[in-house]
């Protein structure tokens, strides 16, 4: 048999085995090998010198595991079976490798570890400005007349229409890995074609692999041979056969892996005749179609060229790249024309040498004025280690984008199942992608606020219905009052339970005060929604006018059912919202406050403290930019709100910050740094005196995305401009003078 029968055989024999399997498996399953492989429990780490770390081989029972490490700024030694300490020496970064063994199968993985140079103060010669400058003395810029501003109390901080109420940004769903797994959504920067300096060349960039006959590893599935087209992209006609085919493509001539951890993104440019669903896998060391390839995300080609950017996070080595056609939607024999224009590796030009070495960290500093200095993480985030290095350094207290809410945690199949069983059986729950978070969170010493338990905007309809059933008719009250209350109990108590003490507030029930009349019922002075963008708010229609204080009453007794096991428990509960600073909602939420705290009797007479702070989630636009959004004005404003709030015995957190901006020239970023001193400077103001009610001020977006498409959510909640840091990670004028009005003090 010659080689191409041989490998037509081979490739028939796994697909009909791939078939089978694929059978049993959902798409979006590990569809190869679904047993854990050996992992760290760290991916990157930064030590300062002199500390140490410690790195752990996950999934390792009875493997022989050594440790090595390729330069000398780190020692390693082996602490127990599997774990090692790592200890940080001299400045720099450096590799940690484990090499583990199961008899003859050998893996290696990788713990990048940043060892900072110790703190200076002057900031890094690369960055936005040579020198810190003192806080500016200079008066006010003037901002444009903009007669929408201080005289439209009803204008939402968040991207929604003036009118409207929030939207989420991206629901993640835990079924589909597309959602979250994209690198370039909303909360994941990207590199533009403008690195550091503009002039750095596109091929400096990105690294082309050749598609041609030589690089070709295998094929698989094909209507005729490939067809190399002078342009330089490769076309194939795919059959419907065997759930799927397509081509795979070496990296390098001599088929050997490739680190790639000098890289940030790899980018399919794909088009087809008829739109064609795709999967993107990585091989680590393949030589056929059929080779393990974890897999490293969907999407789908189009009969226009689109370009496909998937992170390389979960492949640290890769020899070859494959491209292939889900055949699961097209009737049999049905053929597929894809057009494969390029495959690239995008370089990571990004650098955060500057920003944690010339800088003290941000959340020592905030310190001095009682508030934690927090950020957003997501999946994405949680896996990049060059911007996880941002926050493990400059933060602590960490929220999660989408992963903890209910529509990312609440499993439909697993709930539906249970309750054909059971009736009276409670929501089921996912918490895979949420622990990871948790994880990085508790192995990195970095606290978390929970976010959020109750939120009417994009909650699962199914919830509410009776058998979970989308079919089916809404459940009585008192079913869903329960399913809510153990909803409720049922995610403290994991989080508590598995990660003791990391949750230190949780936000309870998320922007539940509607922004104008016909958003919530005429004479309830709480403006409770029952309406949000024309769609009922089901909470409110499922559980009664009360659903925001029978919430916290839950809540709060399932912190007090924590606390007999552990006395020392003091998880804070917050009601959290959006305009928090405009009078009449400030007034409204206000009320709200005030009846979740006179709800619940203590049976002495008085009633249990549910609530213990107010979120003021804080998306500003404006110094005079932005039609519609803040003024320097409008500072005042926030001053008042966190006045009042703290006035009813509530503690302030800032929970979502994001200066919005959408232009990146020198004037701008400027003005947006001085607004973002303008904002910190009423939070220090706040904090001076003894009772300190701001206790953290969350950044929701600190690094740019100029890449960022205008139809992304997260482009009209942010801007692409809004970070602290610019998209590589190098300091702009705003951490600037955040950093030097903490420092300094005014
Ligand atoms: C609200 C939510 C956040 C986030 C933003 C959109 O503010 O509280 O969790 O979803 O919308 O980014």
């Amino acid at each position: 048999m010659n080689n191409m029968g041989r490998k037509r055989k081979t490739a028939l024999f796994c697909a009909v085995i791939l078939l089978v399997c694929s059978l049993a498996v959902q798409p979006g399953d590990a569809v190869y090998g679904k047993k854990k492989k050996p992992a760290l429990s760290k991916k990157s780490v930064l030590v300062k010198i002199g500390k140490t770390a410690k790195i752990k081989v996950k999934n390792a029972k009875g493997m022989k595991i050594t440790w090595k490490r390729n330069k000398k700024i780190v020692t390693v030694k082996k602490s127990g079976r599997y774990a090692a300490k790592i200890k940080a020496k001299h400045a720099g970064t450096a590799k940690v490798t484990a090499v583990i063994k199961k008899g003859k199968k050998k893996y290696r993985r990788v713990c990048r570890v940043i060892v900072p140079t110790s703190c200076k103060r002057t900031p890094h010669p690369s960055t936005a400005s040579p020198t810190p400058k003192a806080p500016t003395a200079s008066p006010t810029p003037k901002a444009p007349d903009n007669p929408t501003t201080s005289t439209s109390p009803t204008v939402p901080d968040t991207p929604t229409t003036s009118t409207g109420p929030t939207v989420p940004d991206k629901p993640t769903d835990p079924t589909n890995p597309t959602a979250s797994d994209n690198p370039m959504t909303s909360t994941s920067p990207t590199v533009s074609d403008n690195p550091t300096t503009s002039a750095t060349p596109k091929s400096e960039k990105t690294e082309r692999i050749t598609l041609s006959e030589n690089m070709c590893m295998d094929t698989a599935a094909l209507d005729g041979a490939p067809v190399y087209n002078a342009d330089g992209s490769v076309t194939v006609t795919v059959k419907n056969e065997y759930g799927g085919g397509g081509i795979a493509f070496y990296l390098r001539e001599d088929k050997k892996p490739v680190d790639v951890s000098a890289y940030k993104a790899l980018r399919i440019t794909v088009s087809a005749k008829e739109s064609t669903p795709l999967q993107i896998s990585c091989y680590a060391d393949g030589d056929n179609f059929w080779s393990e390839a974890p897999l490293l995300g969907y999407g789908s080609a189009e009969t226009d060229k689109r370009v496909l950017p998937y992170s390389l996070n979960a492949c640290p080595s890769v020899n070859a790249v494959r491209v292939r056609y889900n055949s699961w939607n097209l009737p049999a024999g049905a053929t597929a024309t894809l057009t494969i224009h390029s495959i690239e590796l995008e370089r990571d030009l990004r650098d955060i040498s500057g920003a944690v070495s010339d800088y003290e960290p941000l959340s020592e500093l905030a310190d001095r004025y009682g508030f934690k200095m927090g950020t957003v993480i997501s999946s994405t985030t949680v896996t990049d280690s060059l911007y996880n290095g941002l926050m493990k350094y400059h933060f602590n207290s960490l929220t999660a984008a989408n992963e903890t809410k209910a529509y990312s945690m609440l499993d439909q199949n697993a709930s539906k199942t249970a309750w054909i069983d059971d009736e009276t059986s409670m929501a089921k729950i996912n918490f895979t992608r949420a622990d990871e978070i948790m994880e990085f969170a508790r192995d990195n010493q970095i606290r978390m606020r929970g976010h959020v338990l109750v939120w009417d905007a994009d909650m699962c309809d199914w919830f509410f219905r009776k058998g979970y059933d989308s079919s089916k008719e809404y459940a009585s009250a008192d079913i869903i009052k329960k399913r809510v209350q153990n909803y409720i109990e049922q995610v403290l108590t994991h989080f508590e339970e598995k990660y003791p003490g990391l949750i230190y507030c949780w936000d309870v029930v998320n922007e539940a005060v509607g922004d104008s009349a016909g958003d919530y019922a005429a004479g309830d002075a709480r403006h409770v929604r029952t309406m949000r963008s024309g769609k009922k708010n089901l909470f409110y229609e499922t559980m009664g006018k009360d659903y925001v204080e029978l919430s916290f009453q839950y809540a709060r007794e399932t912190i007090d059912k924590l606390k007999q096991k552990n006395p020392n428990l003091d998880t804070k509960l917050y009601y959290n919202d959006y305009n928090t600073f405009y009078a009449e909602k400030r007034d409204a939420i206000c009320e709200l406050v005030k009846s979740i705290n006179t709800y619940k009797s203590d049976g002495r007479g008085g009633y249990v403290r549910l609530c213990d702070g107010v979120g003021m989630q804080s998306y500003i636009g404006g110094f005079g930019q932005q039609s519609g959004c803040m003024n320097d004005g409008d500072i005042s404003k926030v001053r008042e709100a966190i006045q009042k709030y703290a006035d009813l015995g509530m503690e302030v957190q800032v929970t979502e910050m994001a200066v919005r901006n959408y232009q990146s020239d020198a004037e701008t970023l400027e003005r947006h740094a001085e607004f973002y001193e303008k904002l910190f400077r009423v939070y220090m103001e706040a904090n001076a005196g003894a009772s300190k009610p701001i206790k953290a001020v969350c950044i929701w977006g600190i690094v740019d995305a100029p890449d960022m498409n205008e139809s992304d959510y997260s482009y009209r909640m942010n801007g692409p401009y809004c970070g602290l840091f610019n998209e590589y990670l190098g300091v702009k004028p705003a951490f600037i003078r955040v950093y030097n009005l903490l420092k300094n003090g005014q």
